[in-house]
């Protein structure tokens, strides 16, 4: 008998064996309403992050079904959508069919290799880093010093260890594993968490210099620069980034919210007392809704999760 492949590529492509499966395993909703929300809210960050123009290149590392391609592709000269699940690059090329200058590839491993060095202006990289070995994403970060042309931008997010929410979502991780059958190796598609001060190892030892971060969430979402010697437009650069902070950062409506749902998820708090909680707030903004369409689209999805409420 072979072993179980459990690598990157058949653990994401398992996951992703139909356009439902793949929206799950991208916001856990399998839902396109909630899809084109939790994608909205996330391309007006990366819109503050990168300043994509319409001349401009652009590519994501781990695309899935092209979430945020599909919000972000329209604006631009081109968008690269590249994931190391082959049924995942399906998914997103179905979904990006009809807009032009979108095209996705599947990665053999941790490496860039469709792109051409210097070839893109900007990337991103989000919900994708926290899913794999430091190893490989340091590879990730050190192609993205290759094919970034110099001066250009990439944005990527990881969970932030030294947040105490981050803590509280790590802390999880490692009750589940402490009850798992340690005959088992661990899944290789699992939540992991990085302190910022490590991240900005990593990039400055991949030859990225570092423009903008914010830890203040369970995320740490930083900015980052191929460096090309002028310091004066570095600094431009970071200029611009710290004006758009607020649009950028994870706000504190989001860090709340994101922390009463793991007590949903994790702690057993039951979604219908969470949803009448969240419906009787006063909070405007995008977080709220978005929140309660993601809350409920993933209890009708797993009813089986909660007791059943009486009729
Ligand atoms: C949680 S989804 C996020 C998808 C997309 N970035 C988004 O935000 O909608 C994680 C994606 O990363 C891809 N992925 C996981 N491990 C990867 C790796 N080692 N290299 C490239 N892509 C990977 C998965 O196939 C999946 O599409």
């Amino acid at each position: 008998m072979s072993a179980p492949d459990d690598s990157y590529k058949a653990t994401w492509n398992a996951r992703s064996t139909s356009l439902a499966d793949g929206m799950l395993a991208v916001d856990g909703s399998a839902d396109e309403d909630v899809l084109a929300r939790t994608g909205a809210y996330a391309a007006v960050q990366l819109r503050a992050a990168l300043a994509p123009g319409p001349g401009q290149h652009l590519f994501e590392i781990g695309c899935g079904v092209g979430r945020l391609g599909a919000q972000l592709a329209p604006e631009v000269a081109s968008w690269t959508g590249l994931d190391i699940a082959e049924n995942m690059v399906a998914l997103s090329r179905q979904r990006l069919a009809g807009v032009p200058g979108a095209r996705a590839f599947a990665l053999a491993g941790p490496n860039l290799a469709p792109l051409a060095e210097a070839s893109m202006d900007k990337g991103w990289c989000v919900a994708v880093f926290i899913h794999m070995d430091k190893e490989d994403m340091v590879l990730y970060l050190r192609e993205v010093a290759r094919v970034l042309r110099p001066g250009g931008l990439f944005y990527f997010d990881h969970w932030n260890l030294a947040h105490p929410v981050g803590w509280r979502r790590f802390a999880y991780e490692v009750d589940e594993i402490g009850r798992s059958d340690p005959a088992q190796r661990k899944d290789v598609a699992r939540n992991q968490f990085c302190t910022p001060e490590e991240l900005r190892l990593y990039v400055r030892h991949a030859g990225l210099e570092l423009l903008f971060e914010h830890s203040d969430s369970p995320w740490v979402q930083m900015v980052v620069r191929r460096p090309d010697g002028d310091a004066a437009a570095a600094l431009t650069e970071q200029a611009r980034l710290e004006a758009a902070r607020t649009a950028i950062a994870c706000t504190p409506l989001w860090t709340r919210l994101f922390a009463e749902a793991c007590e949903v998820l994790i702690e057993g708090v039951h979604p219908a007392t969470m949803l009448a909680r969240w419906r009787s707030l006063p909070e405007t903004g995008p977080e709220l809704p978005m929140f309660i369409a993601w809350l409920a689209a993933v209890w009708q999805r797993q009813p089986q999760r909660w007791p059943a409420l009486p009729a």
